[in-house]
């Protein structure tokens, strides 16, 4: 019989944005005199990107792509589906990645080499949550909000069978097999 997921607090909403502004300083501060343009790998880096744009006092534009890897499974497929590619041209463009969460690393490598095949004078990357210990690629991470554990997790933004994106705090989800 199947049991309903257990959800416990990971980082409740007032930390995750004391955590969104030091970024957003140190990025404002990266790119004074810039207008970077800051592409979100959707779906789950959106409110993330929400929040992280409107507390960045420089010129900026923004993009998104839509990559997707896991579908309803827990782990990674091992292949990078581009549901929906780049529509801008990033050639000799100031470039800020925009995740929610590094697991594998295999979605962030992926698009970082999509990216650097279309030239752009320079690539950042900033994620939220990274679980450093499950990387099984290389990922040079610019500006990092939390390392995490290896634990699946849920809200803002992040989700399980495309359920608890809404969820405003960070959750670790476990499964009672
Ligand atoms: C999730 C997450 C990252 C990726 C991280 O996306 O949003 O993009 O997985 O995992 P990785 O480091 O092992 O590649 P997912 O493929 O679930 O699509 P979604 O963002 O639409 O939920």
């Amino acid at each position: 019989m199947n049991s309903q997921p257990k959800l416990e607090i990971l980082f409740r909403r007032g930390e995750i944005e004391t955590t969104v502004k030091r970024l957003a300083t140190e990025i404002s501060r990266d790119y004074r005199g810039k207008q970077p343009i800051m592409v979100g790998i959707l779906k789950g880096s959106f409110v993330f990107m929400a929040d992280l744009m409107r507390a960045m006092d420089c010129s900026l534009e923004v993009e998104f792509v839509r990559l997707s890897s896991y579908g309803k499974r827990r782990e990674t497929s091992g292949r990078v589906r581009v549901v929906h590619g780049l529509r801008c041209p990033v050639k000799d463009k100031d470039i800020l990645v925009v995740e929610d969460i590094v697991d594998s690393g295999l979605t962030v490598s992926f698009f970082l080499d999509y990216l650097r095949r279309r030239n752009p004078a320079s690539v950042k990357l900033c994620v939220l949550l990274d679980k450093q210990a499950c990387h099984k690629v290389e990922v040079p991470i610019d500006y990092l909000g939390f390392t995490i554990p290896d634990r699946f997790i849920v809200g803002c933004g992040i989700d399980f069978g495309e359920k608890y994106r809404n969820l405003p705090d960070l959750y670790t989800m476990e499964f009672e097999e």
